[in-house]
């Protein structure tokens, strides 16, 4: 038995220097060491010797496979270390090579134009209506009806305003204005907000008009508020939007829900005020209508007039980012152009 185990050894001791890799040396440790290995098939036959063979022999047999384990061990360890070296030279990585450009996207001019406004309106104190309380598609009712906007206003014509096939007196709303009459109806003053959105116009195309843009509304009632305090907040947003240096002007207008009304201009950055295609000649661009709240709107919505006052203004989006970065025509906000839209990552 003993010479069995020897033979058994050496012939393990054989294959181990053959062994080139750790698949080989997983086959030997099945071959000899394994349950069904032959060692264990020796060792089965131990119980059989006589007390005195058996110590002898059962010595031996774990001296060997002890060996055997640590040479397969160290193989094992000297073989990883080979195959992983051979893995990482074929992985290497090239850290010069250039990288791969990957486009990202960003937020569209209009979209940050409008997030700059509205924070600005924040810091001032005016909360965001973005809500059911300013929807797109409209009704007469909050559109024309609740704003003084009289029966036989023009706007209500078909040529300047979208009506829907969903009821006769439903349409694209062409103003932000009926968001004020939503909110007066849901809230009593003190109201302080803004609520920015798209609006339709059936309009002839050119430079300065699209037949889609966008507003900011804006609203405030309280008691006590004046046309002080509508200049002052405008006055404040364009010095805080523009910077102070750009002229503008108040001129005198008429809205149906505004009594008194205004308008204010920004000097056209294209032309420094001389007259271009996109300011039409004259020099200035309107950014703004405005004017203290009708009282009939007031009383329209339960407000007590002869108790509280407040200002309203709708803004133009498209013409305050015009004046801002000198984009000569309305219509590039709308044609995805990418050249035109990376300008403003
Ligand atoms: N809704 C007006 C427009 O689209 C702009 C406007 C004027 C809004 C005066 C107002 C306002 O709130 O008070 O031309």
């Amino acid at each position: 038995m003993k010479t069995q185990l020897e033979n058994i050894y050496e012939n393990a001791k054989n294959d181990l220097t053959k062994a080139s890799s750790i698949n080989d040396l997983d086959d030997i440790r099945a071959k000899y060491l394994s349950r069904k290995g032959e060692f264990n098939e020796i060792k089965k036959g131990l119980k059989d010797l006589p007390e005195q063979d058996r110590k002898i022999i059962g010595a031996l047999a774990n001296e060997i496979t002890q060996k055997l384990e640590s040479t397969i061990k160290s193989k094992h360890d000297e073989f990883y270390k080979k195959e992983l070296d051979i893995k990482l030279q074929g992985e290497k990585l090239d850290i010069t090579l250039p990288g791969k450009y990957v486009p990202q996207g960003h937020i569209h001019p209009l979209t940050s134009t409008t997030n700059e406004i509205v924070s600005i309106f924040q810091n001032l104190g005016f909360s965001v209506v973005i809500d059911e309380n300013s929807p797109e598609v409209e009704t007469e009712y909050y559109n024309f009806d609740m704003l003084n906007v009289p029966q036989d206003h023009p706007a209500r014509d078909m040529q300047d305003t979208f009506y829907t096939k969903i009821a006769p007196n439903v349409l694209l709303r062409s103003q932000t204005s009926g968001a004020q009459i939503h909110v007066m109806e849901n809230k009593k003053p003190p109201i302080r907000v803004v609520s920015p959105g798209r609006v339709y116009r059936n309009e002839n195309i050119n430079a300065r008009k699209n037949n889609f843009f966008h507003q900011i509304e804006g609203l405030y009632v309280d008691k006590n508020i004046t046309f002080g305090d509508l200049k002052g907040v405008l006055n404040e947003f364009i010095r805080l939007y523009f910077g102070s240096s750009r002229p503008t002007r108040f001129r005198s207008s008429f809205f149906p829900f505004t009594e008194p009304s205004a308008e204010i201009d920004v000097q056209c950055i294209m032309c420094d005020g001389k007259g271009c295609r996109t300011c039409s000649g004259t020099g200035w661009l309107e950014i703004l209508g405005a004017g203290m709240v009708d009282p009939n709107v007031l009383k329209g919505v339960g407000i007590d007039p002869d108790v509280y006052s407040g200002f309203a203004f709708g803004m133009g989006v498209e013409r305050l980012a015009m004046l801002k970065y000198a984009i000569d025509d309305i219509r590039l906000f709308f044609n995805n152009d990418v050249r035109f839209l990376e300008q403003f990552k």
